[in-house]
């Protein structure tokens, strides 16, 4: 496994690669990066994953600072998956100077749920995705459910951008409790780390109950909210949306997924679950 901290020295293993598998991270990696990792490799002949903790996509008061930073440990787990390339810029190498161009998705898309507690946050995503797309030239990039509106934003940025690759969606990774894989899960101490799997509960009984033929979907999404409440949590949002483009469905809508996002603590969680 190779490991490229230059635009440059990566370009150039990528030239000889053949085909080529993107997986965007963060770092961090827990068993559902791997997973995509696995996946990406019956898409290509060549993996590529990549490491950066995108500055553009937080906030100021978000966790951008302590968000940990597990170089080693995650360089093991991409060698073990069979990891070919790892791209791992440092900031200067990915903004040289501040970037003043930016790719911004349309509000209905990156304004609700998630943007819209997090204002910029899929502008930040984007633009990030843009380029690394842009450096790896890569035929496929792969992207987990879990972070279900990115795949959404992602996807749209492709089709309207015509850029030459494919987006394949991996499935969310859960612990055995249920708790979706999450580099934010480390933040959670032991009595919240107990609580944190009623959210994916939550999320599973109004799945049931959507298929059972209820049809009120803001009377299940304020009932799940304020059992979040009742438990410590703070919730941001229960909502059940139209998986095509995450808005409010109607009656006679069928492909539904159920999104939430909640504090417990000082550590924010998403997660969802197609109906
Ligand atoms: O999902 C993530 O880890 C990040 O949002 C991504 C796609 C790597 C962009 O920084």
């Amino acid at each position: 496994m190779l490991i490229h901290e230059t635009i440059a020295g990566l370009r150039a293993a990528r030239a000889g690669a053949g085909t080529v598998a993107l997986v965007p991270t963060m770092g961090n990696l827990h068993e559902g990066h791997i997973a995509l990792m696995t996946q990406a490799r019956a898409h290509a002949d060549q993996v590529i994953a990549t490491i950066f903790v995108n500055r553009l996509q937080f906030r100021p008061g978000e966790d951008f600072e302590k968000y940990p930073r597990t170089f080693e440990a995650d360089c093991e787990k991409m060698a073990a998956a069979g990891v070919e390339h790892v791209f791992a810029p440092g900031e200067a190498e990915m903004y040289p100077q501040p970037q003043t161009y930016h790719v911004d998705p349309p509000s209905d898309q990156a304004g609700v749920l998630d943007g819209e507690f997090r204002p910029g946050h899929f502008r930040g995503v984007a633009t990030v995705v843009m380029k690394l797309f842009q450096i790896a030239q890569a035929d496929v990039a792969l992207f987990g459910k879990k972070d279900y509106q990115q795949l959404m934003v992602i996807r749209n940025l492709v089709r309207e951008f015509n850029l030459p690759l494919e987006i394949v969606p991996g499935e969310t990774v859960r612990a055995a409790d249920g708790l979706a894989l999450s580099s934010r899960n480390g933040y959670l101490s032991a009595s919240e780390r107990a609580e944190a799997p009623r959210l994916y509960q939550l999320l599973s009984e109004i799945a049931a109950e959507i298929r059972q033929g209820a049809r009120n979907y803001a009377e299940l999404e304020a009932k799940a909210m304020n059992i979040l409440g009742l438990n410590g949590w703070v919730p941001d949002y229960v909502a059940v949306r139209k998986t095509l483009d995450l808005q409010s469905p109607s009656a006679h809508d069928s492909k539904l997924v159920v999104l939430a996002a909640a504090r417990l603590g000082s550590t924010r969680l998403i997660d969802n679950l197609e109906v």
